[in-house]
């Protein structure tokens, strides 16, 4: 196919590597000892992977709840913590993210455990951020949250006109999620982000504008507003929708974008990412913010300069695994330092603005001389701005770039999650090459 062509012709370009193939080796525990000798400090991700019901166009890895599998789970992700803490020693961990799937849903089963636990056997030095589901946002639950030490909360939104939560099948109305908000907010985290979905099905650009006014309006610290993204192993991805694909949906995703741009510039707001708005003068929520992190949970990634690995996304394999004290890493990489840039590059880009310094001191080497020809060609069609120390880019660039680096990520994505979802322990998953 033309695209695969195209895709390992950029890949090989950018990463010099004419295959990315990830396979079924996990590192031993005398591997992660040395490789943790380079490692200063670090952060934790933590996958909950349980919904109340399953969102027809959801890619991540999410099962319905069942009482008696989430307290096996709570039992696992205890020994997976036990056997991280032992590595990691007392180095700081500073950035902590629990995501899923739907990690309040585990609130009173579970999940005050495992965060003291980790509290307890890593050498914390930052508060937690977590991922929750409006249905969840009793005034109970959120004073749990508070005494866990959760100040960062995202709430996943994704509408706020009745007949796109349909569209949606989110089990709320727009007047519902707007109270569980303004709990939320005033329960007092340091930020509350929501969620927003948009370039949905038949929605107007009229639409668009009352629903950023409305997210503003709601007096939360963070917006991340994401397009619909249609992963093809998703019910919403196998049904196509005419007339909105390629360009066409491209220009329409972006005029949608800038005219919610419009609407957080003009409210106080600066771009924090890609897709997310932040006021000014707050700390943004976002999900690791160091380069290395440690993934606990089922389908948790970890990455630790020279290697990335993933645990098994079947939550009753990774139960199973745990209880014969093995650890359930399925599939793992070993990156060449060309692919380390590369990666590094990528986040930056979805970032928006990087420091030049910050590549140098990472990989000892100038970044002009690395990707210098690159920057100076995409600050020319407009797409950055260089001063010489610092990158950031425009909006265009944001948009286009970002686009650009989802013909990717989508398409890697879906052969990497979408296989690991139906085969626990893959022999290998070709990402790229073959
Ligand atoms: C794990 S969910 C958030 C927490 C909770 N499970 C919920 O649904 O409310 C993470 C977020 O990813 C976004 N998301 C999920 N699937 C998406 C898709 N296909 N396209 C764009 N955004 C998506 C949604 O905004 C969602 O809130
Ligand atoms: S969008 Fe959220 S609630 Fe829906 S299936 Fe995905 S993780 Fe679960």
């Amino acid at each position: 196919m033309l695209r695969d062509y195209l895709q390992n012709r950029i890949f090989k370009r950018i990463t010099g590597a004419s295959r990315f193939i990830m396979e079924n080796n996990p590192p031993s525990v005398d591997n992660l000892h040395v490789k943790f000798q380079n490692i200063n400090e670090l952060g934790i991700y933590l996958h909950i992977p349980f919904c109340r019901y399953i969102c027809p166009y959801c890619p991540y890895n999410k099962e319905l709840y069942q009482d008696d599998l989430v307290k096996r789970y709570t039992a696992s992700v205890i020994k997976e913590i036990d056997y991280y803490a032992s590595i990691a020693g007392s180095r700081p961990v500073t950035s902590f993210y629990i995501g899923g799937g739907t990690p309040t849903t585990m609130l009173g089963n579970g999940i005050e455990q495992i965060i003291n636990h980790i509290y307890k056997s890593f050498n914390m030095k930052c508060h937690v951020h977590i991922e929750s589901h409006p249905n969840d946002l009793s005034q109970e639950n959120m004073n749990i949250l508070k005494s866990l030490g959760v100040k960062y909360l995202s709430v996943g939104v994704e509408a706020l006109q009745d007949r796109h939560l349909n569209t949606l099948n989110r089990s709320y109305s727009a007047s519902e999620v707007k109270q569980a908000v303004d709990r939320a907010v005033n329960t007092g985290f340091e930020c509350v982000n929501v969620d927003f979905i948009f370039a949905l099905p038949g929605q107007t650009y009229k639409e668009i504008e009352q629903a950023g006014n409305g997210l503003v309006s709601m007096g939360v610290q963070q917006a991340a507003t994401y397009p619909l993204f249609r992963f093809p192993y998703t019910k919403m991805g196998q049904n196509s929708i005419k007339n909105e694909s390629g360009i066409p949906l491209l220009l329409k995703r972006r005029k949608m974008l800038s005219i919610l741009e419009n609407i957080f510039y003009d409210s106080g707001f600066y771009r924090s990412s890609v897709w997310a708005f932040t006021r000014k003068g707050t700390e943004k929520y976002c999900s690791v913010t160091v380069p290395l992190y440690l993934g606990l949970g089922a389908s948790g990634g970890s990455y630790l300069n020279d290697i990335f690995f993933l645990n098994t996304f079947n939550v009753t394999e990774y139960i199973k695994s745990l209880e014969q004290n093995k650890i359930p890493v399925a599939l793992s990489v070993d990156l060449t330092e060309n692919m380390q840039m590369a990666g590094w590059l990528y986040w930056r880009i979805y970032e928006t603005r990087f420091r030049k310094n910050d590549f140098e001191k990472r990989f000892k080497t100038s970044f002009d001389s690395k990707y210098g020809k690159e920057m100076k060609f995409l600050s020319r069609i407009g797409f950055l701005k260089d001063d010489g120390q610092q990158i950031v880019l425009t909006d265009k660039g944001a948009y286009w770039l970002h686009a650009f680096e989802d013909w990717f990520s989508i398409d890697f994505i879906s052969k990497l999650w979408g296989s690991s979802k139906n085969i626990p322990w893959p022999e290998k998953v070709v990402l790229t090459g073959s």
